[in-house]
């Protein structure tokens, strides 16, 4: 819901009309009100609240130390700046793994506590029974699978996932259980294009793709690697669109130039 109390433009319903008549959809991470607001105006289709937040807001390595009270924060702020977007929380790690009342309780705290209209869970077949639980209230849920940061430790890389056939016959199989139980959409992470093809061929939902190449449903970037903020992350997947990272460290310290050689302010600029 926006603000003012209307159903946002973009639905889910929405989504599975674009894959129909095969318009792609644009999807980008958002944290906080101002961004969210020019990321919306933009005409970005669907804005994902990540738990990319860890990295990239707060400067953790991985994004399981990231709360539920931190990622309902972050979505209040998005929420407020958005009107045309569908807007998607991530559930984050420890809050839907292994009980499907828990995980239950934490959507149900996302979308009362946000109004957001969406939450996405990583993982398949294992977190099966929280993805129909949460499905059964009425809430939308978007899918994640190939690379699945909240199991970093697990795999112990960030590396291409599902390159060998047994992985690769498990997410088709985990998409399709997904798609079965009733989620949206399905994000693919970091897994070949021609199996993110194949996935995206075989299900009637959307798939939207990061570092999946081209033939996914959507593309989503996380905002803050796409302008250009952070500039010590560089897959190949990524295309940076602005080198936000130099323009705003050559203001800053033109800034404090202008400070220190007492040229700001100047008469102008006081009262
Ligand atoms: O948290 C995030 O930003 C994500 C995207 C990379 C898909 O899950």
């Amino acid at each position: 819901m926006s603000v003012a109390g209307s159903v946002r433009a973009v639905t889910t319903l929405r989504l599975t009309e674009m894959k129909q008549r095969g318009e792609k959809i644009a999807m980008l991470t958002s944290y906080d009100y101002s961004t969210a607001k020019i990321v919306d105006k933009a005409g970005v289709d669907v804005i994902l609240v990540g738990d990319s937040a860890a990295n990239v807001m707060a400067g953790y390595e991985t994004t399981l130390p990231i709360t539920l009270d931190m990622m309902i924060y972050h979505a209040r702020s998005v929420v407020r700046g958005v009107n045309r977007a569908l807007v998607v929380v991530d559930l984050p790690f420890g809050t839907y793994q292994g009980n499907s009342k828990v995980a239950l309780d934490s959507a149900i705290r996302i979308m009362k506590e946000t109004e957001a209209d969406a939450v996405k869970i990583e993982g398949g077949e294992e977190i099966l029974e929280s993805v129909q639980r949460i499905i059964s209230a009425g809430i939308p849920v978007m899918g994640h699978l190939g690379l699945t940061p909240q199991s970093i430790h697990k795999f112990g890389t960030y590396n291409v996932r599902a390159k060998e056939t047994a992985e690769a016959e498990k997410l088709v199989h985990d998409a399709h259980l997904l798609e079965e139980a009733g989620c949206f959409a399905v994000v693919l992470e970091k897994i070949p294009a021609t199996l993110a093809a194949r996935v995206t061929n075989e299900l009637s939902i959307p798939t939207i793709g990061i570092g999946a190449g081209g033939a996914t449903d959507g593309q989503v970037l996380v905002v803050h690697d796409m302008l250009g903020i952070t500039n010590d992350f560089s897959p190949r997947f990524l295309r940076r669109y602005a080198d936000l990272h130099g323009v705003m460290s050559e203001a800053i310290s033109h800034y404090v130039d202008d400070v220190k050689a007492e040229d700001f302010p100047n008469e102008k600029e006081q009262y």
